[in-house]
C-alpha cells in the first residue's frame, strides 16, 4: 500500500475531503502524515482531532528554503512516503524538492489553469469578468501553477453571482475531483507524455 502525506497552510477542507475519501475507501493508499508551515493551520489542528499523524517545520527557522525543504525530505523518507498532496500549501517547492519527488506531488488549483494563476485564483477570475472558471488539479513542476494538468472542471459563473458564492462553487468541486485524481495517480493510471500531456489509461 502506498504511503502519502497531504501540506496545508490553511483552513484544511480540502485535507476533510480526502480524509472522508480515504475513510469510504475511494482513496486506497494510506494517509500517512500532515505537514504544516503554519501552526496554527486549521487543517493541521483537524489532522490532530482525528489522529493523524502531523508534522509543523517553520521556514523562518531555517537560513534558506533548500535547508529547509532539506529537513522536510528527511521527514518525508523516514516517514516513508510514496507521494505527495498539496492542499493549499502555500509555500514553493525549491527545485531541489521536486526532483526528489518527481510527478509525485500533486496540487490542487481553483481556476482553470493556465489563466489566474497565483495565490487568488477564485478571486481574480471573478474579478476579471470571466463566465467560466472552474478548478485543475495537476503534478508540480518548479514553475508555480505550471505541472502537467491531471484533471479539470469547469465551473459557471452566474449573473448573479459572487465571489462568496463562487467560493463556495468551486470549493464544492476541489472536494470531488481532488480525491479522483489522487486515486488515478495511485493505481498508476496517469501516464505522462513529455513535459506536459496526461493521458488517463487502464482506468
Ligand atoms: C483551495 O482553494 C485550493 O485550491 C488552494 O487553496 C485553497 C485551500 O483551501 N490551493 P483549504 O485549506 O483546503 O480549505
Amino acid at each position: 500500500m502506498k504511503r502519502f502525506a497531504v501540506f496545508v497552510s490553511g483552513e484544511g477542507t480540502n485535507l476533510k475531503a480526502i480524509y472522508e475519501a480515504v475513510n469510504k475507501g475511494e482513496i486506497t493508499s494510506q494517509l500517512a502524515l500532515v505537514f504544516s508551515n503554519k501552526p496554527k493551520a486549521g487543517g493541521l489542528k483537524f489532522a490532530q482531532e482525528v489522529g493523524l499523524e502531523t508534522l509543523h517545520l517553520n521556514p523562518k527557522d531555517y537560513t534558506n528554503p533548500q535547508s529547509f525543504d532539506r529537513d522536510v525530505v528527511i521527514h518525508l523518507k523516514q516517514a516513508k512516503i510514496d507521494f505527495i498532496v498539496t492542499a493549499g500549501y502555500m509555500v514553493l517547492f525549491t527545485p531541489y524538492f521536486i526532483k526528489e519527488f518527481p510527478n509525485k506531488i500533486i496540487n490542487i488549483h481553483p481556476s482553470l489553469l493556465p489563466s489566474f494563476k497565483g495565490k487568488e485564483g477564485i478571486k481574480d477570475a471573478f474579478t476579471y469578468g470571466v463566465k467560466l472558471t472552474g478548478v485543475t488539479v495537476h503534478y508540480v513542476n518548479e514553475k508555480m501553477d505550471n505541472g502537467p494538468i491531471i484533471l479539470q472542471e469547469a465551473v459557471k459563473v452566474d449573473n448573479k453571482e459572487t465571489l462568496e458564492s463562487l467560493t463556495e462553487k468551486i470549493h464544492k468541486v476541489e472536494h470531488k475531483i481532488f480525491k479522483q485524481a489522487i486515486a488515478l495517480h495511485e493505481k498508476g493510471c496517469l501516464k505522462i507524455h513529455g513535459a506536459r500531456r496526461v493521458e488517463v489509461i487502464n482506468q
